[in-house]
């Protein structure tokens, strides 16, 4: 998969911390009694650790999540805000047998991979969470990552060895497209004065209290542009009094600030997701805003009025502008309007494309299908040096945009077919027979009847990307039962600071 709409607002912990381990730093010895120390990473007690307890811990790795890794004794310990490296006071949350989650508040050493965070939000936002940890270090804990998890499928065991991770074209700045949230209960710093105004806040969700938002004034990883609209849009806000998101009694007009911008054509949709229609206040806000920040090319609106908090919504309409932008990729041309999926690093969605082109080995009498092919982004990029590319996607807009995006790049040797791959692919007479199958799931992997309904498409090779190696690992494992062998691992980063990580693998008939 590479959907990389995982930093789209949040990323925050499905549970909320209390209040006590909130984001911004609990001083060292607040829980005082119940303290059973670690030196040395070795447990020095008998007694079991219970929520509360406090440790010193050394990470040594990260896992999916991005939480840092650290063993005592028989202890696994899980312990969220740890960078690999460094040296921790951590607090247990919870333990289920020998696995124990903690949460850091006191950082005793660096170690050798701290770097100084770029952002003024970090450890208070739920989004980007490595931004302490030197680049080359993340890149060799993503490699671990996808290592381990095939390593546990038995999937290295012939001589195939994970390359080395493909590093994001940029670090800063990569970020296309965000999701910001209107809030009436705004984060508040442990050094800000108690009774100050915690009314109103657009930023992202706090690191483990889903219920918080953080102000956020700037973020390094979207555009500049990105930042002047989400300045502008907190100011007119306020100066015209538009109320803010309410999570517990769902009220409030304002709900959720996307903001899109091509990397190639620079062009910059921004869509304001709302409560109601209430076009006497939301159409001087897109006036005002187009005015301040006069590099937006449009503006949309969408209406949310249930209480689920997505920018998904029952309706929308364009408020200024065409409502759509353009944007470019590996040499195509995409049209993304408010709803559409969209790659969201474009820079580095072209590297791992042009990877899966390469895996793809298509000569020009060369067919492949594209399974869970989206907005039909692979499938196009395969097209133009293949004889015939078929599409395959459960969503009927997303076939509807791959179809007009084919035409639009005059691509007339791929075709999409509407439909579920676990039951459609049944239906496939009068198609051509792939060579190829390239397989870009969801996050979730592969339903586990779809690999046997593979079995019998005679293609020569697959070609399987994945931003989750677990999920991966299990389903290269299935396809291995039936006649397949991993071939070559190609790790990307298109999510530098945070624990994603997208691999390409590619398969071949088993000798
Ligand atoms: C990771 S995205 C693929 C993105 C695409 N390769 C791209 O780059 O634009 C996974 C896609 O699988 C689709 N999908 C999910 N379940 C499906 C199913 N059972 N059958 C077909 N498509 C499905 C989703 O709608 C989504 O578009």
């Amino acid at each position: 998969m590479s959907s990389g709409d995982e930093l789209a607002d949040g990323g925050a912990d499905d549970f909320e911390l209390d209040a006590s381990s909130a984001p911004g730093g609990i001083a060292e010895g607040a829980f005082g009694s119940g303290t059973e120390p670690i030196a040395g990473g070795a447990v020095t007690t008998e007694r079991k650790p219970r929520q509360g307890d406090e440790f010193t811990l050394t990470i040594d790795a990260f896992d999916a999540r991005g939480h840092g890794l650290a063993r005592s004794g028989p202890y696994r310990f899980r312990v969220q805000r740890a960078a690999v490296g460094s040296t921790v006071r951590a607090r247990v949350l919870r333990r289920r047998r020998d696995e124990v989650e903690a949460v850091a508040f006191d950082v005793v050493e660096g170690g050798p991979h701290a770097v100084r965070p770029e952002c003024a939000h970090f450890r208070a936002c739920g989004g980007c969470s490595f931004q302490d940890l030197a680049y080359a270090e993340q890149l060799a804990g993503k490699k671990r990552l996808v290592e381990s998890a095939l390593h546990a499928r038995g999937l290295l065991a012939h001589g195939i060895a994970v390359e080395e991770v493909v590093p994001a074209p940029r670090i800063w700045r990569y970020r296309n497209k965000m999701e910001f949230t209107f809030s009436n209960r705004r984060w508040i710093a442990p050094a800000e004065p108690e009774g100050v105004d915690a009314s109103f806040a657009l930023g992202m969700h706090a690191l483990g209290l889903y219920s918080k938002v953080v102000d956020v004034r700037a973020c390094p990883i979207q555009s500049e542009i990105a930042d002047a609209v989400v300045a502008a849009s907190r100011a007119i806000a306020v100066e015209r009094g538009l109320s803010a998101w309410d999570l517990k009694l769902h009220a409030g007009l304002l709900r959720h600030l996307v903001i899109r911008r091509a990397e190639r054509t620079g062009e910059v949709l921004v869509n304001l997701v709302t409560s109601a229609d209430a076009p006497e206040l939301v159409e001087p806000f897109a006036r005002e805003l187009a005015a301040r920040v006069p590099g937006i090319t449009t503006i949309v609106q969408t209406v949310n009025s249930r209480a689920a908090t997505t920018a998904i919504g029952e309706r929308e309409r364009t408020l200024l502008g065409p409502g759509t932008i353009t944007e470019e990729l590996c040499g195509l041309r995409f049209s993304i309007s408010a709803g559409s999926f969209f790659q969201t690093n474009t820079l580095a969605a072209e590297g791992l494309f042009e990877a899966v082109r390469q895996e793809a080995a298509l000569g020009p009498d060369g067919v492949a299908w594209d399974l869970y092919c989206g907005t039909g982004t692979i499938s196009l990029v395969l097209a133009r040096g293949a004889r015939a590319v078929v599409g395959f996607e459960l969503v009927a807009s997303a076939i509807r945009d791959a179809r007009a995006n084919a035409e639009r790049n005059g691509i007339a040797n791929a075709r999409f077919v509407e439909g579920d791959v676990l039951t459609g692919l049944s239906a496939t007479s009068g198609l051509p027979v792939p060579d190829v199958l390239v397989l870009d799931p969801p996050r979730a992997g592969l339903h586990p009847r779809v690999v046997p309904s593979l079995a019998a498409v005679p293609a020569r090779r697959i070609v399987y990307v994945s931003c989750n190696p677990a999920a991966a690992a299990v389903d290269v494992a299935a396809f291995a039962a039936i006649g397949w062998r991993l071939a070559r691992v190609r790790p990307f980063d298109q999510f530098p600071h945070t624990p994603h990580v997208e691999t390409v693998l590619t398969l071949e008939r088993a000798p």
